[in-house]
């Protein structure tokens, strides 16, 4: 069902479970029902356990809640909301006429996120769900038929933040992609799916209710629910709608080293390395390599070709304007074409600040020009460096600076009445501002849709340069851009929790459709330690992309750096994952073919066995394969989970 709404500068409320509401906030005082929130009206309130936040902002005050017509109650318990929705105040938005199946705002033109969701269509009457409206029709229900409810109790009150942007890792803060998808295995086991397709920056939070609230601050309301009834089919059903994931070529499941400042070709050499990182360039400058200290490299690229090597070299989305004229071509012939993202005016080109000196702007990926632009340049490139794939980094897209020069303006769609709880409550924070323009509309809409409007091109275009199956690794991504790449879970810390911490990440992009997924080995920022990196090593011989990088400045990780033991304990389990790969490699032939998960939880795969439910430290491949790491320092054996059982 397809649910279009006004939703701008308002709430959206949606229950998961038994009810899910779209809700506006009443002007109390219009409505002539503002109400104070005495200790009697407090104990007779909504219990603590079922508030839903009314002011999700910072500043609540008794004052501002009930001046939106919501409760203002105090309590004790962690996380739980103060200024929280009545349960029978008449808020909300209600629907003239007959309550149609699909709901739709007739009066505002609407951003629409790009993307056709292929579907078979079901008719009304044959899904594996009803819908049911409530008289207002201001609130509807989804049951599944079968069993009557499609819940999930929920511990406590958690937030996570959506919008694209390069920032440090925090559990719950956003980071580089959208996906606002999830997948839930109900108390009897039977799991559904929901995706809510919008690109606007958007907060989604849980309470105990159970209950699911999706605030975006733009586009449309498109809902689509998978009713598996297993966590496989929902992520089957799922990768039908939004496109299968990419059929990976065999030798990019083989283990790869990567660094961020190898500095010369000497180095290069020495490593035997497969992942260029900005210092092959010349001052940092898209499609140019280094001639000083990477002298040599198109004939080392070749060397290795020889050798049955691949390589990949990576490319920012930022092209400096400040070459000389003339001497350019990536800026000349972008500025000749009119390619890049533009100031609000829609005619001068959005001017930022990143790697390459000088200043930079930013190629307009939704634009078909630009598509055109980019693949010409990459197919040219093929003929300095023979490349075997494409890594886009920064694609959120990042700038240095809050903004573009010469700061954002300030108006409402620069700072809009409500921001989601994202970091630094900023959206031009290390980007454009959102009054830019893309060819899609405003940034404001547009901004987390850009790696992913990278993505494709760059495929095709790797696609045509090497003749072969392409190999797209980006950080940005959104929902279907596994259809085209897959994603490195970005600058973690060389820390034990961060090593943990990617088993989540990956399970996860497994459920959005990426499943060629993978954390930097080791760690990226901080030095690494010889424990640490080594049970990395052992972990990251499962990652289905199993690749070894480093920042720059930090102490060596390759594993031949520390010695002949490590080598020899890195090697055994890579041994294991290379007799494993013909098996790796059917997985990805079922996701490509049946949109199956390549990794997945305990969980996914043993839906009844409740220990299984709480389980992020081990993962299966495929249903037969199970891997359960050392994460903890000093260990040499797992510990008997005491909600699995296993050892
Ligand atoms: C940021 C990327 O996340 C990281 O992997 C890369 O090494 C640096 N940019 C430098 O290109």
């Amino acid at each position: 069902h397809k649910i279009h709404m006004n939703i701008v500068r308002s709430h959206c409320l949606f229950l998961c479970g038994f009810l899910w509401s779209l809700t506006a906030f009443p002007p109390c005082a219009a409505l002539g029902q503002c109400r104070g929130s005495s200790p009697e009206q407090c104990s007779r309130a909504v219990a603590v356990q079922r508030r839903v936040d009314c002011h999700p902002q910072p500043g609540a005050t008794q004052e501002n809640c009930e001046a939106r017509g919501c409760t203002w109650c105090t309590t004790d318990v962690p996380n739980a909301p103060w200024c929280f929705f009545p349960e029978d105040s008449p808020y909300g938005y209600s629907l003239g006429g007959n309550a149609e199946k699909t709901i739709y705002d007739p009066n505002t033109e609407r951003f629409e996120v790009p993307l056709k969701i292929d579907s078979p269509g079901v008719a009304a009457e044959d899904t594996s769900y009803d819908v049911e409206f409530t008289d207002d029709s201001s609130h509807f229900r989804i049951k599944r038929k079968s069993t009557g409810t499609l819940t999930k109790n929920m511990k406590k009150w958690q937030s996570q933040a959506i919008h694209n942007m390069l920032f440090m890792f925090q559990p719950f803060a956003n980071l580089y992609g959208v996906h606002p998808f999830y997948m839930c295995v109900e108390d009897d086991s039977n799991a559904h799916g929901v995706l809510l397709l919008n690109s606007n920056a958007q907060d989604v939070s849980l309470s105990p209710n159970p209950s699911l609230t999706f605030r975006t601050i733009g586009g449309i309301l498109d809902f689509y629910v998978f009713l598996g009834p297993t966590p496989e089919n929902v992520v089957q059903q799922y990768t039908e709608a939004i496109g299968r994931p990419h059929m990976p070529a065999y030798w990019s499941l083989g283990f790869q080293l990567s660094r961020w400042g190898y500095g010369s070709i000497d180095v290069l050499k020495e490593t035997d390395v497969q992942h260029l990182d900005i210092d092959y360039m010349e001052r940092r400058l898209d499609f140019t390599y280094d001639k000083e200290n990477f002298a040599g490299l198109p004939e080392y690229l070749q060397e290795l070709k020889k050798a049955g090597m691949h390589n990949i070299i990576i490319l920012d989305p930022f092209i400096s304007k400040d070459e000389e004229p003339g001497t350019y071509r990536p800026y000349d012939l972008g500025e000749e074409m009119g390619i890049w993202v533009n100031n609000s005016d829609g005619v001068t080109p959005a001017v930022g600040q990143a790697w390459p000196p000088g200043n930079a702007v930013f190629p307009d990926y939704t634009n078909p020009r630009t598509v055109e632009w980019w693949n010409q340049l990459c197919l040219e490139f093929k003929n300095v460096l023979d490349y075997d794939g494409i890594w886009i980094d920064m694609n959120e897209p990042s700038n240095f600076l809050q903004g573009q020069f010469p700061g954002c303006a300030d108006n409402d769609i620069n700072n809009p009445p409500y921001i989601p709880s994202i970091s630094d409550r900023s959206l031009a924070e290390k980007t454009l501002c959102p009054d830019s323009k893309t060819y899609l509309g405003e940034h404001y809409n547009t901004h987390s849709l850009f790696g992913w409007s990278q993505t494709a091109p760059t495929f095709h275009a790797v696609q045509q340069a090497t003749g072969k199956r392409a190999f797209v690794l980006s950080r940005s991504t959104f929902v279907s851009s596994g259809k085209h790449g897959g994603h490195w879970l970005g600058d973690n810390f060389s820390q034990w929790k961060d090593m943990h911490y990617s088993i989540i990440g990956m399970l996860e992009f497994n459920l959005f459709g990426m499943p060629y997924i993978g954390a930097d080995i080791c760690g990226f920022n901080y030095n690494t330690t010889y424990e640490l990196c080594l049970r990395w090593m052992q972990l990251g011989s499962f990652y289905p992309f199993s690749r070894n990088h480093n920042a720059e400045g930090n102490m060596e990780q390759d594993p031949a750096f520390f010695g002949e033991e490590f080598a020899k304990i890195s090697r055994a389990t890579l041994r294991i994952r290379y007799s494993l790969l013909p098996y790796l490699y059917t997985l990805f032939f079922e996701s490509h073919v049946h949109g199956n998960t390549v990794v997945r939880s305990l969980m996914h795969e043993f839906t009844s066995d409740q220990q299984t439910r709480g389980i992020d430290t081990a993962f299966l491949w495929g249903p037969a394969f199970m891997v359960a790491p050392v994460l903890e320092e000093a260990s040499t054996a797992i510990k008997k989970h005491h909600h699995t059982g296993i050892k």
